[in-house]
Protein backbone atom coordinates (compact mmCIF):
# COMPACT_ATOMS: atom_id res chain seq x y z
CA UNK A 1 0.00 0.00 0.00
CA UNK A 2 1.77 3.43 -1.18
CA UNK A 3 -0.60 6.88 -0.39
CA UNK A 4 0.63 9.61 -3.11
CA UNK A 5 -0.98 13.12 -3.55
CA UNK A 6 -3.98 13.02 -5.95
CA UNK A 7 -3.64 14.86 -9.30
CA UNK A 8 -6.20 15.76 -11.58
CA UNK A 9 -5.26 13.05 -13.52
CA UNK A 10 -7.18 10.77 -10.71
CA UNK A 11 -10.86 12.93 -11.07
CA UNK A 12 -12.58 10.64 -13.60
CA UNK A 13 -11.73 7.45 -10.72
CA UNK A 14 -12.97 9.88 -7.90
CA UNK A 15 -16.01 11.07 -9.38
CA UNK A 16 -16.89 7.76 -10.52
CA UNK A 17 -16.32 6.48 -6.52
CA UNK A 18 -18.78 9.07 -5.70
CA UNK A 19 -21.47 7.19 -7.74
CA UNK A 20 -21.19 3.54 -5.54
CA UNK A 21 -23.82 3.31 -2.97
CA UNK A 22 -21.44 2.27 0.07
CA UNK A 23 -19.95 6.18 -0.85
CA UNK A 24 -22.80 7.66 -1.33
CA UNK A 25 -23.95 6.08 2.44
CA UNK A 26 -21.19 7.44 4.18
CA UNK A 27 -21.55 10.97 2.66
CA UNK A 28 -24.96 11.81 3.75
CA UNK A 29 -26.39 14.95 2.97
CA UNK A 30 -23.44 16.52 1.38
CA UNK A 31 -22.84 16.73 -2.21
CA UNK A 32 -20.54 14.70 -4.22
CA UNK A 33 -17.36 16.69 -3.97
CA UNK A 34 -16.26 18.97 -7.02
CA UNK A 35 -12.77 17.58 -7.12
CA UNK A 36 -11.26 20.46 -9.02
CA UNK A 37 -11.87 22.33 -6.61
CA UNK A 38 -11.04 20.35 -3.79
CA UNK A 39 -7.51 19.65 -5.62
CA UNK A 40 -6.76 23.26 -5.63
CA UNK A 41 -7.14 23.70 -1.98
CA UNK A 42 -4.50 21.16 -1.20
CA UNK A 43 -1.89 23.20 0.81
CA UNK A 44 -1.05 23.31 4.55
CA UNK A 45 -4.13 22.19 6.07
CA UNK A 46 -5.32 19.94 3.40
CA UNK A 47 -3.80 16.92 2.17
CA UNK A 48 -6.17 14.56 -0.51
CA UNK A 49 -4.04 10.90 -0.61
CA UNK A 50 -4.64 7.97 -3.14
CA UNK A 51 -4.19 4.57 -1.56
CA UNK A 52 -2.48 2.44 -4.42
CA UNK A 53 -1.84 -1.39 -4.28
CA UNK A 54 0.54 -2.05 -7.08
CA UNK A 55 0.13 0.88 -9.36
CA UNK A 56 -3.85 0.63 -8.97
CA UNK A 57 -5.87 3.56 -7.05
CA UNK A 58 -8.12 1.54 -4.34
CA UNK A 59 -9.03 4.31 -2.53
CA UNK A 60 -8.57 7.59 -1.27
CA UNK A 61 -7.85 9.50 1.95
CA UNK A 62 -8.27 13.15 3.20
CA UNK A 63 -6.57 14.74 5.89
CA UNK A 64 -7.30 18.19 7.49
CA UNK A 65 -6.15 20.59 10.36
CA UNK A 66 -9.66 21.56 11.68
CA UNK A 67 -8.17 24.35 12.64
CA UNK A 68 -6.98 26.18 9.84
CA UNK A 69 -9.99 24.63 7.53
CA UNK A 70 -11.42 27.70 6.36
CA UNK A 71 -15.14 26.59 6.66
CA UNK A 72 -14.34 25.86 10.13
CA UNK A 73 -16.58 22.63 9.88
CA UNK A 74 -15.22 21.03 12.92
CA UNK A 75 -15.43 24.09 15.09
CA UNK A 76 -13.23 26.35 16.95
CA UNK A 77 -11.36 23.36 18.21
CA UNK A 78 -7.67 24.89 18.49
CA UNK A 79 -4.01 23.94 17.42
CA UNK A 80 -2.86 20.34 17.70
CA UNK A 81 -4.96 17.96 15.96
CA UNK A 82 -5.82 16.98 12.50
CA UNK A 83 -9.30 15.09 11.12
CA UNK A 84 -9.16 12.26 8.34
CA UNK A 85 -11.56 11.03 6.02
CA UNK A 86 -11.38 7.67 4.24
CA UNK A 87 -12.93 5.59 1.63
CA UNK A 88 -12.48 2.66 -0.80
CA UNK A 89 -13.84 3.18 -4.35
CA UNK A 90 -14.40 -0.51 -5.41
CA UNK A 91 -17.40 -2.39 -3.63
CA UNK A 92 -14.85 -5.54 -4.60
CA UNK A 93 -12.06 -4.20 -2.86
CA UNK A 94 -14.29 -3.54 0.68
CA UNK A 95 -13.34 -5.72 3.47
CA UNK A 96 -9.83 -6.99 2.32
CA UNK A 97 -7.84 -5.27 4.78
CA UNK A 98 -6.93 -2.74 2.19
CA UNK A 99 -8.55 0.09 4.68
CA UNK A 100 -6.64 -0.55 7.96
CA UNK A 101 -3.39 -0.40 5.58
CA UNK A 102 -4.41 3.24 4.75
CA UNK A 103 -5.74 4.24 7.90
CA UNK A 104 -2.00 2.95 9.63
CA UNK A 105 -0.13 4.88 7.04
CA UNK A 106 -2.32 8.59 7.21
CA UNK A 107 -2.30 8.14 11.19
CA UNK A 108 1.43 7.88 10.86
CA UNK A 109 1.39 11.38 8.63
CA UNK A 110 -1.00 13.35 10.49
CA UNK A 111 1.50 12.29 14.08
CA UNK A 112 4.47 13.29 12.18
CA UNK A 113 4.31 17.08 13.29
CA UNK A 114 5.31 16.30 17.54
CA UNK A 115 2.70 18.97 17.85
CA UNK A 116 -0.72 17.02 16.59
CA UNK A 117 -2.17 15.01 19.94
CA UNK A 118 -5.12 13.77 18.43
CA UNK A 119 -6.88 12.70 15.17
CA UNK A 120 -10.96 13.37 14.47
CA UNK A 121 -12.93 11.47 12.56
CA UNK A 122 -16.98 11.66 12.16
CA UNK A 123 -18.65 8.58 10.79
CA UNK A 124 -22.34 8.99 10.51
CA UNK A 125 -24.60 7.25 13.25
CA UNK A 126 -25.46 5.49 11.04
CA UNK A 127 -22.41 3.83 9.42
CA UNK A 128 -21.87 1.58 12.30
CA UNK A 129 -19.53 -0.68 10.49
CA UNK A 130 -16.66 1.95 9.87
CA UNK A 131 -17.63 3.13 14.11
CA UNK A 132 -16.29 -0.78 14.74
CA UNK A 133 -13.58 -0.01 12.17
CA UNK A 134 -12.25 3.41 13.85
CA UNK A 135 -12.63 1.56 17.06
CA UNK A 136 -10.60 -1.11 16.07
CA UNK A 137 -7.35 0.97 15.18
CA UNK A 138 -8.06 2.75 18.45
CA UNK A 139 -10.26 5.52 18.01
CA UNK A 140 -12.43 6.58 21.19
CA UNK A 141 -16.49 7.61 21.13
CA UNK A 142 -16.64 11.35 21.87
CA UNK A 143 -19.91 11.66 21.27
CA UNK A 144 -22.65 12.80 18.93
CA UNK A 145 -23.05 15.80 16.78
CA UNK A 146 -25.11 17.46 13.91
CA UNK A 147 -22.96 18.66 11.13
CA UNK A 148 -25.23 20.55 8.60
CA UNK A 149 -27.83 17.78 8.02
CA UNK A 150 -26.31 14.41 9.51
CA UNK A 151 -26.14 12.91 12.71
CA UNK A 152 -22.55 11.95 13.36
CA UNK A 153 -20.50 10.20 15.90
CA UNK A 154 -17.24 11.77 16.71
CA UNK A 155 -14.15 9.77 17.05
CA UNK A 156 -10.79 10.88 18.86
CA UNK A 157 -7.68 8.48 18.21
CA UNK A 158 -4.87 10.37 20.99
CA UNK A 159 -1.42 10.35 20.04
CA UNK A 160 -0.40 8.15 23.35
CA UNK A 161 -3.01 5.51 22.67
CA UNK A 162 -1.83 5.40 19.27
CA UNK A 163 2.10 5.00 20.42
CA UNK A 164 0.79 2.19 23.05
CA UNK A 165 -0.76 -0.05 20.07
CA UNK A 166 1.81 0.82 17.42
CA UNK A 167 4.69 -0.58 20.28
CA UNK A 168 2.79 -3.37 20.39
CA UNK A 169 2.63 -4.16 17.13
CA UNK A 170 6.32 -4.05 17.01
C1 LIG B 1 -14.63 2.00 6.24
C2 LIG B 1 -13.62 1.51 5.20
C3 LIG B 1 -12.66 2.63 4.79
C4 LIG B 1 -12.79 0.35 5.82
O1 LIG B 1 -11.89 -0.13 4.85
P1 LIG B 1 -11.89 -1.69 4.47
O2 LIG B 1 -10.73 -1.97 3.61
O3 LIG B 1 -13.24 -2.05 3.92
O4 LIG B 1 -11.75 -2.35 5.92
P2 LIG B 1 -10.77 -3.51 6.41
O5 LIG B 1 -10.90 -4.68 5.48
O6 LIG B 1 -9.42 -2.97 6.68
O7 LIG B 1 -11.47 -3.81 7.81
C5 LIG B 1 -12.73 -4.46 7.82
C6 LIG B 1 -13.72 -3.63 8.59
O8 LIG B 1 -14.09 -2.45 7.88
C7 LIG B 1 -15.47 -2.16 8.13
N1 LIG B 1 -16.19 -2.25 6.86
C8 LIG B 1 -16.15 -3.20 5.91
N2 LIG B 1 -16.99 -2.91 4.89
C9 LIG B 1 -17.57 -1.76 5.19
C10 LIG B 1 -18.51 -0.93 4.54
N3 LIG B 1 -19.08 -1.26 3.37
N4 LIG B 1 -18.88 0.22 5.13
C11 LIG B 1 -18.35 0.58 6.31
N5 LIG B 1 -17.43 -0.18 7.00
C12 LIG B 1 -17.06 -1.34 6.43
C13 LIG B 1 -15.97 -3.22 9.09
O9 LIG B 1 -15.77 -2.74 10.41
C14 LIG B 1 -15.04 -4.36 8.80
O10 LIG B 1 -14.92 -5.24 9.86
P3 LIG B 1 -15.79 -6.61 9.83
O11 LIG B 1 -15.37 -7.29 8.57
O12 LIG B 1 -15.40 -7.30 11.07
O13 LIG B 1 -17.22 -6.16 9.76
C15 LIG B 1 -14.32 0.94 3.93
O14 LIG B 1 -15.09 -0.19 4.32
C16 LIG B 1 -15.21 1.94 3.23
O15 LIG B 1 -14.75 2.68 2.38
N6 LIG B 1 -16.50 1.88 3.56
C17 LIG B 1 -17.49 2.70 2.88
C18 LIG B 1 -17.24 4.16 3.08
C19 LIG B 1 -17.14 4.52 4.56
O16 LIG B 1 -17.97 4.12 5.35
N7 LIG B 1 -16.12 5.32 4.87
C20 LIG B 1 -15.94 5.85 6.22
C21 LIG B 1 -16.61 7.18 6.30
S1 LIG B 1 -16.52 7.82 7.94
Amino acid sequence: MKLRPATPADIPTLERWDTKAHVIACTGADDAPDWAGELEQVGPWYECLIGEVGGRPVGVVQIIDPAEEPTHYWGDCGPGLRAIDIWIGEEADLGRGLGTLMMGQAIGRCFAPAEVRAILIDPLMSNVRAQVFYRRLGFEDVGTRRFGEDDCLVMRLERSAWAAQSSLKE
